[in-house]
Formats: structure tokens, sequence, C-alpha cells
């Protein structure tokens, strides 16, 4: 490795060199490593820095190494530290000495930060393209199941009937809000850092903007010191992981739930469901309670790199290698929830029958006793405390709201009448037709609207 060791007459100490090697897992950026090389060659030959056959020479050199890391013939050296020099070296032993023209203009911290913006622009592509998919998943659910009305609940107590679809499409809006930040990160992600050199720029007469269109990027990073030592865009796709695993967390926690003995309300198919081991009637979520205990993952992974960047000095430090296990691990624990949660949600089957018993069941339309008696001239407040002894009442009685007598209603307010016995779950839902309300117009509006979301999104870059 006389190449970075430079002025040393010594070997790195064989701890030193496994403790600040980055290979055993940035080599997945291999790619992106040989894609920003291959473009940064073509520019040098058109620029005249180095001949067109010099070029070839190594365009064909690093094609072939990623055939070999492909084919799984590549053999990455640790005492090589990373992916940059692993490549490099390999290139020299293939095409001889002029292999080493390619790091001409350039330092591994305006390539390292490529190579990360390169991985993280696919990352979100991915990113975005998948979160559609479950998005899609949770329509065709909703759509499914138009007419389920299920308890919707606040403080986990039942409280109002809501359609199930309205509901489900809450997590759409969600998710959503998720493609939404990752499509803004998106913005600065693709920023193309090469020619910052090591920090201050390059001595040479590069063309910036010729790479940049070479590896599709749309901007320029227009400073050298900023641009070798900037990481916000990998911290911005953690954030918005972040979210969006909190997010799927609480579907996690509502799968749980309402595949409970307790709820029944789903149904998971076998196929995403596991068994127990010494339990043999058990059928646990594991998927949703595995994707609810990553979420700390993520989480972690945002903190981490907050944590490292925090306080360091410009420009470029080795602290920074630590951005790449985190991001990697973010990624794919994000990639792998959303595709598995897409499988779930497409394959549970509703019970309709036990969510109306539960709704039946709570007491659930009491808000809509009060509004009655609101329509009727009393005031809310009154009408509030009168329904809440009432139903105190049919609970002691253990009845429902529809099994007690008129009589027994006009006890607590003389404003009761026969069509109170027409206040249902129906009737509940479909008075609330506000614009964002569980009203059946409503939801199968925003149904109409989410489908048109989807169909009109762009798949990220
Ligand atoms: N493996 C390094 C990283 O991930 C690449 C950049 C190294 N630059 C340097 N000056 N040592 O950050």
């Amino acid at each position: 490795m006389s190449h970075i060791r430079g002025r040393f007459k010594k070997a790195a100490d064989k701890l030193v060199n496994e403790y600040t090697a980055s290979i055993p897992f940035d080599w997945r950026l291999y790619p992106y490593d040989i894609a920003g090389s291959i473009a940064h060659v073509k520019m040098l030959a058109k620029q005249g820095i180095i001949s067109d056959k010099e070029a070839k020479t190594i365009i064909n050199g690093l094609t072939a190494i990623k055939e070999e890391i492909e084919r799984g013939k590549f053999q990455f050296k640790p005492e090589l530290e990373d992916i940059h020099m692993n490549i490099e070296a390999r290139l020299l032993e293939k095409v001889g000495e002029v292999g080493g023209k390619l790091h001409t203009a350039r330092s591994r911290n305006d390539q390292v930060a490529l190579d990360m913006r390169l991985f993280a622009r696919d990352a979100i592509s991915n990113t975005l393209a998948q979160l559609k998919e479950l998005q899609r998943a949770l329509i065709s659910l909703a759509e499914a199941n138009k007419d389920v009305i299920i308890p919707g609940y606040t403080h986990l107590q039942p409280a109002q009937p809501v359609l199930l679809a309205h509901h489900l499409l809450a997590y759409f809006e969600m998710l959503q809000r998720d493609v939404d930040r990752f499509s803004d990160c998106l913005k600065r992600t693709d920023v193309m850092p090469l020619g910052s050199g090591a920090l201050a720029g390059v001595t040479y007469d590069i063309d910036r903007e010729f790479v940049a269109k070479e590896l599709d990027f749309s901007q320029l990073s227009q400073n050298s010191m900023d641009a070798v030592s900037d990481r916000d865009f990998v911290l911005e796709y953690e954030a918005a992981a972040g979210l969006c695993m909190m997010h799927l967390s609480r579907l996690a926690e509502e799968v749980i739930l309402w595949s409970s003995a307790e709820f029944n309300f789903i149904e998971l198919d076998e196929a995403y469901a596991t068994g127990s081991s010494i339990m043999p009637q058990k059928k646990n979520p594991d998927v949703a309670e595995l994707a609810r205990g990553k979420t700390g993952r993520v989480y972690g992974n945002l903190m981490a790199l907050l944590t490292t960047m925090k306080a360091l000095p410009l420009s470029y430090n080795k602290d920074m290698q630590e951005d790449k296990e985190g991001l990697f691990d973010t990624v794919d624990t994000l990639l792998s929830t959303v595709e598995v949660f897409t499988g779930m949600v497409e394959t549970l089957k509703v019970k309709s029958e036990n969510a109306r018993r539960a709704v039946e069941r709570g007491y659930i339309l009491a808000t809509d006793l009060a509004d009655y008696l609101v329509k009727k001239g009393e005031a809310f407040r009154t009408a509030h405390a009168l329904v809440a002894r009432l139903v105190s009442y049919a609970m002691e009685k253990n009845k429902s709201l529809l099994k007690l007598s008129l009589a027994e209603y006009k006890k607590f307010s003389p404003l009761f009448e026969q069509d109170v016995y027409s206040i249902t779950a129906e009737s509940s839902i479909a008075a609330r037709d506000v614009v964002g309300g569980t009203a059946p117009r409503q939801v199968a509006r925003a149904l109409a609207t989410a489908k048109k979301t989807i169909g009109d999104s762009k798949r990220g870059k």
C-alpha cells in the first residue's frame, strides 16, 4: 500500500489496519464507485488530461473488475482499507501503471461523497417505489372492505364508529407524507461533489458539468469544503426513514391488536404468521412485532450519525466513515419492512362480523345521542352530561342503548322521541359528512384521490 502509506517507513499495525478498514461493509458501494470512476475517466480524456487510449484501458479494466465482483471472484483485502483502494489496486494489477492515472484530479474524499450520494439516490428511488406498493395494498384492502364499520378509538377506548377504509386511509396519508419527505431529500442528495478534491478543489482543467451529466446529477456542489464534509443527505434519509418506521410501527401495533383474540378484527394469512414452539394453538404476528422492534435501530442509526457529525471541524474527518453501516442498515431495514408489510396487508382477512359486534358493544353512539339532543335545541354541554348519565344507567342495567325503552330515554330528557332509534352506526358515520370525515361519500372521494395520487406520483429518479 505504498500509495496511501506515503512517507511512512513502517507498515500499519495489524490491529490498526483492521480498526480503520471499512471494506467489510463499504464493499457494497462498488457499483457506484465504478460508475463514478468511469464518468471521471471519460472527463479526464475529454479534457486531454489523459489520452483516449488510456481512458479506454482504464474503463475496460473497471468494467472487468465489476464483473469479477459480481461473479464473486474478487478478493476484498482489509489491508487495502476501503472499496476505493481495493478497486484501484486491482486496476493496477490488471492494466498496469496506466491504472494509476484514474485518481488524477480526485481524492477519496470527493470520491466517497460521490459514492454515498449515488447509493442514497438509488435507495430513495427504491424506497419511493416500495412505499407506493404498500399504499396500493392499503387502498385495495380498503376497497375490498368498503362497507365495514369498526369502532374508532381514542385512548384505545371505543370512541365513535368509523369505516375501516377511513382508518386504513389514515395510513395512506402518513405514507404519503413519507413519500414527500423522501422526494424532498432527493433534491439535496442529487448534488455532484467530484472536483472538490481533498477539500480545496483541484488544479486540473476539469469539466464538472460533464461528470454530473454522465451520472445524471442535476446540480454541482458549490463549495469544495462543504462537499467533502457534508453528510446531511444521509441524515435526511435516516430521519425520513425514522418517521416512516414510526408510522409502520403504529400500523404494526394495530395489526397485533386486531389479530388478538380480544379484538379479533382480522386474520393474518398463514404465510405471514408464525407458530409457537411450545403452544400449539398460537398464531403469532411476528412480522408486525419485528417491524415494531426494528424501529429502534432505525432511530438509533439517526442518533448515531447526528452524534458522529456533531462538532466535527471542516472538512473531511475519518469519523465520517461511520456514516455507512447505519445508512446501509436503515435502508435494508426500511425496504424489507415495507416489502413484507405489503404482502401482509394484501393477504390479511377482515372479520367484519366481529368488528360489527364490537361496534355494538361499546356505547359508541353516545356522541350521536348528544348531537341528537343538540339538534332538538339542547346545549351541547348539557346534552353531553345528560347522555353520560344515560350511558351509566344503561351500563348498570347491562343494556345497549338501542335496548332502552323510549320511557327510559324520556326519564333523561323529554326531547327524546321515537326517532332516537334511527341512530345507528350507519347513521353515525353518514352524518360525519365533512371533508376528511368518515361518511361513505367522503371516504369514497378520499379513495379516488388516493388512487390518483399513486397513479400520478413519480417513481423517484
Ligand atoms: N473509507 C473512507 C470513508 O468511508 C473513504 C475516504 C477516506 N479518505 C481519507 N482521507 N482517508 O470515509
